[in-house]
């Protein structure tokens, strides 16, 4: 009898002090995270947690990834094994109320950074904008903005105009979908072409829970702030649209020969980057008038698409043609760690799904190889992986020093990174801009000054450097 008393105390108590401990943000957080990032959260021998300042990124998922899986390199330990996920989510909960008790707020763009080479003056170029995603430039007095809602934005001399462009094709915009890049014609003086990529909804399919849809390639020209004599360049046979809602790519560049080239993401279903008879994973090559060249690589599949450059490319956020080289250079999304910078050459095969460096959101594998004989390596991967997004080759006068380094931007980890290249391997990476908001895009202007085009805040700063 007293044995039984005891034992359904003890139940009792272990199962009290469970519930309470799953409960218990404050409590927990002082016994496994006080030590490094202090008492009051304010840092010690880690960041503070209530300062606003989110270096590995500010979103909830993300705070639960880094406290799930740690961020090893850095010394925050993974507690993977020693919290559950309620637990977690009970300490999440605690940071964020501190957060908000702290006054916690995003700091504002800052007005210069400094950089090994420069000190920087950073300006707001744009801003009240709603999710833009890429900008180029029509000359060295008018700039485009994407949004992703689907509106197509004019910058001219520095002013952001009210109304955008009429009538630019209607996007899907769900999810990562809407209007994506835009890129202007290198011989746009002479013949006035734009081109951008958007997400594309068929009407709904008899049967199919919601329109699938799948990313477009379409030219067109501005007249009087209106988009006319629109030409669809690359649209995907329908039968290989997806109703998924991610992944859809997709950046525009030209090289020097006259190809264009865009990216497809994988849409969700991993192997489909080895499918050839798909559009999605892969890079595709096409001419400027949507024209499918003869001399694009050959693959071995009955059915394979002939516009099809590349595959095995997950999902490709960031696309550069090098200055010098013509080469085409490429970043596309890993799955947790595993972020690719990649040398796209015709007919190869970059390996998602069969190899990466990554692993999949729970922690579990995609794969157990990193490489295999018939793919390719990257050049280049962060693990972890910071959201590589937006690329180009710094091309422009006022950074003399910079010319021809690879600009890489980062949505999680809100930093635009510079890869001093060497032939195909990266010598140097140095993080030139943090913590101002997600990087979308980067883009050297015709004036030389560098353009990041920023989510939270939704804006476009222009970067120069101070003279002295
Ligand atoms: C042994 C020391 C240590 C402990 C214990 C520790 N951390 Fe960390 N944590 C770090 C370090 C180091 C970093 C990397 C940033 C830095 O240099 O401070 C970090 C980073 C983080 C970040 C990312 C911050 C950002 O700016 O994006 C979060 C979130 C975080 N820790 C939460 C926690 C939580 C929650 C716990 C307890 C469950 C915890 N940490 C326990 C050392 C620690």
């Amino acid at each position: 009898m007293k044995f039984f008393r005891l034992f359904v105390l003890a139940s009792f108590y272990l199962f009290f002090s469970c519930n309470a401990g799953a409960q218990d943000g404050p409590a927990l957080y002082q016994q496994h995270c006080a030590q490094c990032h202090g008492a009051d959260l304010n840092g010690g021998n880690a960041t503070s947690l209530v300062d606003g300042i989110w270096q590995f990124g500010a979103e909830d998922g993300y705070i639960y990834r880094n406290v799930k899986f740690g961020i090893s390199h850095l010394g925050m330990p993974s507690y993977e094994k020693t919290l559950n996920d309620t637990e977690i989510g009970a300490i999440l909960k605690y940071i964020r109320g501190s957060e908000k008790n702290a006054g916690a707020e995003r700091p504002s763009i800052v007005k210069e950074l400094e950089t090994m080479d420069y000190f920087m003056n950073v300006e707001v170029f744009a801003d009240k904008l709603e999710i833009p995603w890429a900008i180029d430039f029509i000359d060295a007095s008018t700039a485009l903005i994407t949004e992703r809602p689907g509106r197509l934005r004019v910058v001219k001399n520095g002013v952001l105009q009210k109304e955008a462009v009429r009538n630019t094709p209607e996007v899907l915009h769900e999810g990562q979908g809407g209007l994506l890049d835009v890129a202007v014609d290198p011989d746009y003086s002479q013949n006035g072409w734009i081109y951008v990529a958007y997400s594309h909804a068929l009407s709904n399919v008899e049967g199919a829970e919601r329109p699938p849809a799948m990313t477009r390639i379409v030219r067109g020209k501005i007249r009087d702030n209106a988009w006319v004599d629109q030409q669809v360049l690359f649209e995907a046979p329908h039968e290989t649209y997806r109703t998924t809602r991610h992944h859809y790519g997709c950046r525009i560049v030209f090289d020097p020969w006259g190809y264009l080239y865009f990216a497809i993401g994988e849409r969700g279903t991993d192997i489909h980057a080895q499918d050839l008879a798909r559009p999605n994973g892969k890079v595709h090559r096409i001419y400027k008038d949507g024209t499918v060249p003869t001399d694009n690589p050959w693959f071995d599949a009955e059915n394979s698409m002939p516009t099809l450059y590349s595959l095995g490319n997950r999902n490709i956020q960031g696309m550069a043609i090098h200055p010098e080289t013509g080469q085409l250079w490429a970043t596309e999304h890993g799955p947790m760690g595993g972020d690719e910078l990649n040398l796209i050459e015709a007919g190869k095969n970059y390996g998602w799904p069969v190899i990466t460096y990554g692993l999949n959101y729970n922690g579990s594998i995609v794969s157990e190889y990193t490489r295999k004989p018939g793919y390719e390596q990257p050049v280049y991967y962060w693990k972890p992986s910071t959201a590589v997004c937006g690329l180009d080759f710094y091309r422009g006068d006022l950074f003399k020093k910079w010319k021809n380094k690879l600009l890489v931007g980062a949505l999680k980890y809100e930093e635009v990174s510079l890869l001093d290249i060497e032939g195909d391997r990266v010598m140097h990476e140095e993080v030139i801009v943090k913590g101002q908001g997600r990087v979308r895009d980067v883009s050297t202007g015709p004036d030389g000054a560098i353009y990041v085009v920023l989510n939270k805040p939704d804006a476009v700063i222009r970067l120069t450097p101070k003279l002295d």
